[in-house]
């Protein structure tokens, strides 16, 4: 995929990969909404990036990625900011065995509801261009990974379900 002119949505990406994705999008001349639940750091990152890219190519949406309502309404917000969408990121993810309910609902519930979300927006069949989700997960979604069962768990779900997507949703 040509990403030249492309609209691209990052969740979690005021800092780490995320923040890394929008830099490398914005690179290739894609235009990027980044959302994140921390405010802060998305302002900051903002600031930042618009000093090595013109301003109008990013913008920062606060989002709390586990609010069903919030993740649509940005995902609204980023097709009437540049008008359409073309690439979505479903990067949020937290590690915290503790609250492990949470855990489960950013890094799979989200992506879930993220990629649904994608395909109603980008589908040829729904009146979109197309377009690519790329939904992270990691080592641990390979293999165990100790002290860290909820993670895996979710890093398991989210390559089971991307993999059983993806061959149905070509777009
Ligand atoms: N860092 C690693 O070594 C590593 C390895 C494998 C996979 N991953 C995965 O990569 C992704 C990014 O990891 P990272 O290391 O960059 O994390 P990070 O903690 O540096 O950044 C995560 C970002 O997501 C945001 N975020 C968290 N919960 C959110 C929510 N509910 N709504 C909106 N934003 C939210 C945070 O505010 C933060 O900006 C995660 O899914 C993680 O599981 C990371």
């Amino acid at each position: 995929m040509h990403v030249n002119g492309k609209v691209a949505l990052v969740t979690g990406g005021a800092q780490g990969i995320g923040r890394a994705f929008v830099q490398a999008l914005l690179g290739k001349g894609a235009k990027v909404a980044l959302l994140d639940r921390n405010s802060e750091a998305g302002q900051e990152s903002k600031a930042a990036l618009d000093e090595q890219f013109e301003a109008q190519r990013t913008v920062f949406i606060q989002c709390d990625v586990t609010d069903e309502e919030q993740l649509k309404d940005a995902f609204k917000k980023v097709i009437e900011h540049f008008g359409r969408l073309d690439i979505v990121v479903n990067n949020a993810g937290v590690n915290n065995e503790k609250d492990w309910e949470s855990t489960i609902q950013t890094n799979l519930t989200s992506v879930i509801r993220g990629t649904y979300l994608g395909l109603e927006y980008m589908r040829k069949g729904n009146g979109g261009n197309g377009g690519v989700i790329i939904n992270i997960s990691s080592l641990a979604g390979l293999m165990p990974a100790a002290f860290q069962p909820v993670y895996c768990a979710t890093k398991h779900g989210v390559i089971g379900f991307t993999r059983s997507i993806a061959p149905i949703n070509n777009c």
